[in-house]
């Protein structure tokens, strides 16, 4: 679908131009708001809680750079966003769509930035994207329906935000990156909710087949983004020999799981509320369901 005009300028939808208000009264700026210096240099810099008799050097120096590798997915996983908002700018109908994903790019810019920022500050440096998460967001950014898009963002990608900010804020200790993700996780249950409202009306009058094609959609990228974790990039890293790589993909391994818990948690309530669950025989409830977590 080209880039579409709306020429009417009718501000219909009381709750879009609600959260369009809201988005620019919550603006923050990374450079001033956020205390660069805080607790620098006073707690365990680490992902994993790595107790005694796992306390190897490696073991911490994993957790470590399990921490640098979970937040640069964010980094760029936020880039996915902000060019999927930006392409829901072109392609939505509405001007009230429009201008609630028009400020979501400015927010998305800044959880760029200061991820970004975070990851020098505290890491020195970044990974490159998972092959998994770079196909998903490419799938989303490269669909030519902007309801898809904003079904991968708002549902998919900003409910795997969610989740992970969870997990870093359960583990870790960094007074800094919980300022941070304070910050972040409430523009990200702004733009969730500018997702509900711009799909709702459009999912309620969708035919059986446009809604199956979405469910299909849904169920295909959890498959993708359940896929076991790679952390040989880490591991490659650290020089870890075997049985050292068994000993923290144990640990990794139960917080992988909680993750996937969080995120079906967050995903299955969104999806029913925009009707996908239940439609077609709850054919997407039956096929999350079926997806057995702890196999893939
Ligand atoms: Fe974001
Ligand atoms: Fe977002």
């Amino acid at each position: 679908m080209p880039q579409t005009f709306d020429w009417d300028y009718a501000a219909e939808d009381v709750s879009l131009s609600a959260l369009y208000s809201m988005s620019k009264d919550e603006q923050w700026d990374a450079a001033r708001d956020i205390d660069w210096n805080l607790g620098e240099g006073t707690f365990p810099r680490g992902l994993l809680n790595v107790k005694p008799n796992d306390d190897t050097e490696q073991a911490a120096a994993f957790a470590a750079e399990l921490q640098k590798w979970v937040i640069s997915q964010i980094l760029h996983g936020e880039q996915g966003a902000m060019l999927a908002a930006a392409n829901i700018v072109e392609k939505a109908p509405s001007l009230e769509i429009k201008a609630a994903s028009a400020v979501q790019v400015v927010d998305e810019m800044r959880h760029i930035e200061v991820f970004r920022q975070f990851l020098d500050t505290r890491h020195g440096g970044r990974y490159p994207p998972e092959v998994a998460l770079e196909s998903l967001l490419i799938q989303i950014i490269e669909n030519p329906d902007w309801d898809m898009i904003a079904l991968g963002t708002h549902i998919l990608i900003e409910g795997l935000a969610l989740a992970s900010f969870g997990m870093l804020k359960r583990a870790s200790l960094d007074p800094l990156l919980r300022q941070i993700l304070r910050r972040v996780m409430r523009d990200e249950s702004r733009h969730i909710s500018i997702g509900f409202s711009a799909l709702t009306p459009v999912y309620s009058e969708l035919s059986a087949s446009e809604l199956k094609f979405r469910q299909e959609f849904i169920i295909e990228a959890l498959i993708l983004l359940y896929s076991k974790a790679k952390h040989e990039q880490i591991y490659e890293r650290l020089e870890m020999t075997p049985s050292q790589q068994q000993v923290v993909g144990r640990l990794s391994g139960e917080q992988t799981t909680q993750l996937r818990r969080d995120l079906s948690r967050k995903i299955v309530p969104y999806c029913r509320r925009l009707g996908l669950l239940e439609a077609n025989q709850s054919f997407l409830a039956k096929e999350i369901a079926r997806l057995d977590l702890a196999d893939l």
